[in-house]
């Protein structure tokens, strides 16, 4: 009988990874978002130790106690809100994620539905496409440079964020819980409901969690300027989207690009898919070639450390490992 630990896979695995993570685990794998607990027999959960899934595959308490072997999950994102971590701590079960290997390309997904918002680029791909031109000019657009870019959040992805801005001439501000030392040079602390009076262009990069879902709601869009706009590209739910829709609609605010929203996928009969004012992408922050393959091999060294016991680069719940859980 192997001796290796026998690991769930409920994500594609490039072959060269399959490969790797086969030298080190017996693989079980499962399809993508599938509960192990529904496909997979009693007897075999009983010695997985080790997974590697997506958002998509809730760890909640029902599927902790389902693999009752479990030391370790490993996300295949940088965002964690589909586990319960309290209840995976209290089982020691150690939770790994994927941070820094996309920093830049969610950030650049930031930066690149600031500039659509603020030069109108999508109507005006349109304008060209349907012959409007050749019957008088665009209107005018907004400049970025000189304008205030406040980021709600400052961690890896703010700080590249800030970072680019700063090639945009932009002023920049954030708020966070505290200040960050590694902020100074790049963007100014400010008071949170400053940061929203201020910005002109107000960009999340918090976590999806209890205390953040809907944080940016009816109050925080009402603090906002006319002729501001906001960013997510962090989790849906943290804005209020029903409050949103009404201050699009209202012209409270100026317009709104978003990469995430609260149901995803979005229904093309959802009320933000009319609004002249929103350019919407489909959750894409991460989705490149270079960082999924950056992201998953994260994801499996994540993996492969904490079930040979290794430290793990990336640990959401590290008192687990440090065995104090
Ligand atoms: C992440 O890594 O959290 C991305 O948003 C993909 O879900």
């Amino acid at each position: 009988m192997s001796q290796k630990p026998k690991v769930i896979a409920s994500v594609t695995l490039p072959p060269d990874l399959r490969e790797r993570l086969a030298a080190a685990c017996d693989i079980i794998e499962i399809p993508m978002g599938q509960r192990p607990d529904e496909v997979v027999s009693e007897e075999t959960r009983a010695q997985i130790t080790g997974m590697v899934c997506t958002m998509k595959t809730k760890v909640d308490a029902a599927l902790l106690a389902a693999l009752p072997a479990l030391t370790v999950s490993s996300n295949f994102a940088v965002g964690f809100d589909n586990v319960d971590v309290p209840a995976a701590t209290a089982r020691k079960v150690l939770i790994c994620n994927t941070p820094r290997v996309l920093d830049g390309a969610v950030a650049d997904i930031t930066i690149g539905l600031m500039l659509c918002l603020a030069r109108n680029l999508v109507a005006g791909d349109a304008f060209v496409r349907s012959g409007a031109w050749t019957k008088g000019p665009f209107p005018l657009a907004r400049d970025i440079r000189g304008k205030t870019l406040g980021l709600l959040g400052m961690g890896r992805i703010g700080r590249v964020v800030a970072r680019t801005a700063q090639a945009f001439d932009m002023k920049v501000i954030y708020h966070n819980r505290r200040e960050d030392p590694h902020a100074q040079g790049l963007a100014t602390y400010v008071a949170r409901d400053e940061l929203f009076k201020a910005s002109d262009v107000l960009s999340i990069h918090i976590p999806l969690a209890a205390e953040t879902r809907h944080s940016v709601g009816k109050r925080e869009l009402g603090l906002m300027k006319n002729s501001a706009y906001l960013i997510n590209t962090a989790r849906g739910p943290v804005v209020d989207e029903a409050a949103l829709i009404e201050a699009l609609r209202a012209g409270k605010i100026a317009g709104a690009g978003l990469d995430v929203m609260e149901q995803e996928p979005l229904p093309a009969s959802s009320p933000l898919c009319e609004l002249p004012n929103v350019v919407l992408q489909a959750h894409i922050g991460s989705a490149t070639h270079e960082t999924r393959r950056a992201m998953i091999e994260l994801a499996v060294a994540n993996l492969i450390d904490a079930v040979t016991g290794k430290q793990p680069e990336a640990m959401v719940n590290p008192e687990v490992w440090q065995g104090h859980a």
